[in-house]
């Protein structure tokens, strides 16, 4: 049985290394193993508290505004207060900004080259030779959308900036709401962006990922993966302190083995059977986790944990929320949204969605009134849990606060760790994580090229990297490819 191990993979953010095995071109088993360890909660143990919605941030330079979110959600939740509702819009328009600058990151910066063909010049070379099928107009249509695509991504940080003070890392997002005011003129300066930045997306970004799905129709079909999805429900549309029950954009929820459920936060756990991490996290609430590393663990193969619903690997991020809130044109889909075209598609579809709602959140502020709730930390022990949708799905911070105020522990389940963790389970019990699932049965026709692979990988956007190195079982080097 031959062996293709891609390490890094690049093009997504972070560090994965991808390791499958392929019997005549098939694969028939993969490992997806995060080869970077970060150590952020150990960094934040034993800080002032209030510190870590600005400190968790730094966890990532494209989705910062994702931890700002869980981070305040989770110290309100532990102070138990809520934002009024100018400051629950305003961070509804900073996390919707940095999506639109995410999705559309994603989309074209990463992903495109696997279907549209760029000149051979940098920065579309080095890469994976796919087989182009574009028309050649539309080819080189959406080369410049492309290059446009850098701007589009510029001025939705501006957009977010308006009310986050900066971007990535937003100084404006505090426990109970947010430090910037409203007024007249951020209003009308923030819609001049959204409408330009609106005008993109339904011009160019949706027609692009259709002209895509359309010629590359057999990738409904495939990296299915475990077709059970989990959306812990984003951007409040109402107060109310119980984040499951209350009204959001995107509502909780669960699509496990067919059946659609109501969302149940205490279901979550996490395992390190294959994760090099002292055994000790084993199946413990994600509130309790020990992060010990342990770096020469036998059997392991990541540092990414594998949390589990009820027992169950979960596939989030924008198919898991359109399909959980039953939009009607990725429901149409039926069983092709299961697939590389259903992801690229349903985060298309909920980018212009989202941008609609902007447009009439930022009219409901009202300049005058508060956007903060004052707050205090309790002087007891206390547990706060924020639980959010990032622009790559469902994201939960838990919190756990001494009685003086500083962080005992820190625990952030991200999105990437529930689509990309390894497996849990042993013998006929083994449970594979959702992007395991995806890759195995793929036909991969050229293992030197392993287009297919990638493509799967970066269709759940998760993280980067610098050199791709395909190898035999032996190690002995196919193909090496320096990437910039
Ligand atoms: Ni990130």
């Amino acid at each position: 049985m031959a062996k293709i191990i891609v390490d890094p993979v690049t093009r997504i953010e972070g560090h994965l290394k991808l390791e499958v095995e392929v019997e005549d071109n098939v694969v028939v088993d993969a490992w997806t193993g995060g080869t970077l360890w970060r150590g952020f909660e150990l960094i934040l143990q034993g800080r002032d508290a209030r510190d870590a919605e600005q400190l968790v941030q730094r966890i990532c330079g494209v989705c910062p505004t994702s931890h700002a979110t869980a981070g305040a959600m989770a110290l309100d939740d532990a102070m138990g207060i809520e934002p009024p509702p100018n400051g629950r819009i305003i961070r509804n328009l900073i996390l919707g900004s940095n999506y639109m600058h995410s999705h559309i990151l994603h989309f074209f910066h990463l992903a495109a080259l696997d279907y549209v063909k760029g000149p051979d010049i940098a920065p579309f070379k080095p890469r994976y030779e796919a087989d182009y099928r574009l028309p050649a107009d539309v080819n080189a249509q959406a080369v410049d959308i492309y290059l446009e695509a850098l701007t589009i991504r510029r001025k939705a940080h501006e957009m977010g900036a308006i009310w986050g003070g900066k971007l990535p890392h937003v100084q404006a997002i505090v426990p109970g709401g947010v430090s910037e005011v409203p007024d007249t003129s951020k209003i009308y300066k923030f819609l001049n962006y959204l409408e330009e930045i609106q005008a993109f997306i339904d011009n160019k970004y949706v027609p692009l990922v259709k002209a895509v799905a359309e010629v590359y129709s057999d990738w409904f079909s495939i990296g299915v993966g475990c077709q059970n999805f989990l959306c812990y429900g984003g951007f409040p549309l109402e107060e109310g302190r119980d984040h499951v029950k209350k009204k959001k954009f995107w509502d909780s929820g669960v699509y496990i083995r067919g059946q659609y459920k109501e969302f149940d936060p205490g279901l979550i756990a996490e395992e390190v059977t294959y994760s090099w991490y002292e055994d000790d996290t084993g199946g413990n609430t994600p509130d309790v986790a020990v992060v010990t590393a342990d770096a020469y663990k036998k059997g392991a193969y990541s540092w990414i944990k594998s949390p589990r619903y009820n027992g169950e690997a979960m596939e989030v991020g924008p198919l898991a929320r359109q399909w959980v809130n039953q939009n009607p044109d990725v429901i149409a889909l039926g069983d092709k949204a299961f697939s590389v075209m259903g992801r690229h598609f349903a985060r298309a579809v909920e980018t212009s969605q989202l941008a609609k709602a902007m447009k009439e959140w930022v009219l409901q502020l009202e300049p005058g009134q508060p956007v903060c709730t004052p707050h205090e930390l309790p002087k007891k022990e206390v547990v706060g849990v924020g639980l959010c949708e990032g622009s790559r799905g469902a994201l939960g911070h838990w919190h756990r606060i001494s009685a003086d105020g500083r962080t005992k522990v820190y625990n952030a389940v991200v999105p990437t760790t529930w689509n990309s963790g390894p497996r849990t389970g042993s013998g006929a019990a083994t449970v594979r994580g959702p992007m395991e699932q995806a890759i195995i049965g793929t036909r991969v026709a050229d293992p030197s090229n392993p287009v297919e692979l990638v493509r799967i990988v970066r269709s759940m956007d998760p993280c980067y990297g610098c050199a791709i190195h395909v190898m035999t079982p032996n190690g002995k080097t196919l193909s090496q490819f320096a990437v910039s």
